[in-house]
């Protein structure tokens, strides 16, 4: 499918969904308040692949943090979506094929992945439901 619908209705603050889309999976991560802080408080400057929470997710849902699943090393899947499971150190994905460290932005902090996760073209249709692609 060239675009999906995600209802966010059922994700909780702390956890996410994985979803498929154009055959590749998408996490959708919806923030905790104290995942916000954490991410805004890293000096821009610092990181790898410079970007702020901001640029990576919408004015007014600075919450929902939406980007590939997809390691930007070699392509492998995240571990993170679900808590509970290896976050690493960052607190934001853990890649388990070479040890790259993603933070609560979706940032590349530590480990070969050149770049942070990639954030999908997606827009909020409500409060509740968001269209990727
Ligand atoms: Fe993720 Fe290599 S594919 S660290």
């Amino acid at each position: 499918l060239a675009s999906i619908e995600v209802d966010l209705a059922k994700i909780e603050a702390g956890s996410g969904i994985k979803v498929a889309w154009r055959k590749q999976p998408v996490f959708v991560r919806n923030l905790t308040p104290a995942e916000i802080k954490e991410a805004k408080a890293v000096p821009v400057d610092s990181l790898r692949d410079p970007e702020t929470l901001d640029a990576r997710t919408k004015p007014g849902h600075e919450n929902w943090l939406i980007t590939m699943a997809v390691c930007t090393h070699l392509g492998c899947v995240p571990l993170g979506i679900t808590p509970g499971e290896n976050r690493g150190q960052f607190g934001g994905y853990f890649c388990p094929c070479h040890g790259s460290q993603y933070d609560t932005a979706g940032r590349i902090r530590a480990g070969p992945a050149p770049k942070n996760l990639v954030v999908p073209e997606y827009s909020f249709k409500s409060a509740t439901s968001v269209q990727i692609g």
